[in-house]
């Protein structure tokens, strides 16, 4: 029996065997959107007809390919891949890309899911620290990898690489670069036209965020057609259900709400990263849905945490190296934020 690491590791909250659900707790753990997904969306579902849950569904889900790569300015459905949720992705790059015993080449801190997928390959991570503004360091661009997973905008600190320097990545690494997208609606650019310029490149979106669709699992990569062809190899043949295909090609269909949603996030978030700035918190500057909140005075960053918590509101806490002390706070609506500053106020105030 071989012990391995297990991917739940990285869920929020999670505990073995139990996985509480739950009423009126205010929950700014997973960088979920406050909103609602698009009315278009709830539609597209309920009128699915009754044979399109009988039958297997549409293997390469072409429509919601064709919108992505419509939306996303290239040519065709050649040009994207959809999976079930980004985090599928992640994994069918890995397996399509990289043989046990090559190198995975990523940051520290990052989304702790590439570390885990490496090691499930038999493949070696390697984690290159970020400097204290969480910006790459030269000692990355001297790692040699198969592969290297670049968030943008950074999890858990929110912050953006500037755009020159994913750039100088594509065009210098020799291998495969992923840049991951997941909470770019929430920044002020993107790095979506690399995959026209670069053949390396492949940029990841997920619907979970920006589109509110985290229950539904989906995600999409933009790269070219070669690469989208080893993802399409070595896919599950039915990668995604008829609901989730419904499901995102109605959310493409109705990109100005989200992207309405998006900038009452962005909006809500510089409200509250000024409030925690006033408490004492630094908070780098944050392009995402979340902000990392740093704090070193008493109670412990820690001890806040369980506070919160005892008042049913549920934030971040990594009990990882410098990350010990902050707290990684998703943006709520703004009546959510309010009862998370009171709180906070009356603890640390
Ligand atoms: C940086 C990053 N990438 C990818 C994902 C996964 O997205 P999905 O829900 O589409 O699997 C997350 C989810 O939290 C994330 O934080």
């Amino acid at each position: 029996m071989k012990y391995r690491r297990s991917i739940l590791e990285g869920v929020a909250g999670y505990v073995p065997g139990e996985q509480p659900r739950m009423p009126n707790i205010v929950k700014l753990n997973t960088n979920e959107n406050p909103y609602p997904p698009s009315p278009r969306v709830l539609d597209a579902l309920r009128n699915l007809p009754a044979d399109a849950l009988r039958r297997y569904p549409e293997p390469l889900s072409i429509e919601l390919r064709t919108a992505c790569a419509q939306r996303y300015g290239y040519a065709g459905p050649e040009w994207v891949v959809a999976g079930n949720g980004m985090d599928e992705l992640l994994a069918v790059a890995i397996r399509a890309f990289v043989d046990p015993g090559d190198t995975i080449l990523s940051t520290y801190p990052t989304y702790s899911l590439y570390e885990t997928l490496a090691l499930l390959h038999g493949a070696k991570a390697v984690l290159v620290d970020l400097d204290d503004n969480f910006q790459l360091t030269e000692a990355f661009f001297n790692i040699r990898a198969r592969m290297c997973i670049l968030p943008r905008p950074n999890a858990p600190s929110g912050v953006c690489v500037p755009r020159e320097t994913v750039e100088r990545l594509c065009r210098t690494f020799d291998g495969i670069v992923v840049i991951d997208e997941a909470y770019v609606d929430f920044s002020d650019d993107n790095c979506m036209d690399f995959p026209k310029r670069f053949e390396n490149a492949i940029v990841m979106r997920t619907f979970s965020k920006s589109f509110s669709l985290a229950g539904m699992r989906l995600g999409a990569a933009v790269a070219q057609p070669a690469i989208i062809d080893e993802f399409l190899k070595v896919k599950d043949s039915y990668n995604l259900n008829v609901c989730a295909q419904a499901a995102g090609l109605a959310a493409m269909q109705d990109y100005d709400y989200m992207q309405a949603n998006a900038a009452k996030v962005r909006a809500t978030r510089a409200r509250v990263a000024t409030a925690l700035s006033a408490m004492g918190f630094n908070v780098p500057e944050s392009q995402s849905n979340f902000l990392l909140a740093q704090w070193n005075g008493q109670p412990s960053a820690k001890g806040i945490f369980d506070a919160l918590r005892d008042r049913a509101i549920i934030v971040r806490y990594f009990k990882s190296r410098r990350l010990e002390n902050a707290l990684r706070i998703s943006i709520g609506t703004e009546e959510e934020m309010d009862l998370l500053l009171a709180a906070l106020q009356e603890m640390i105030g």
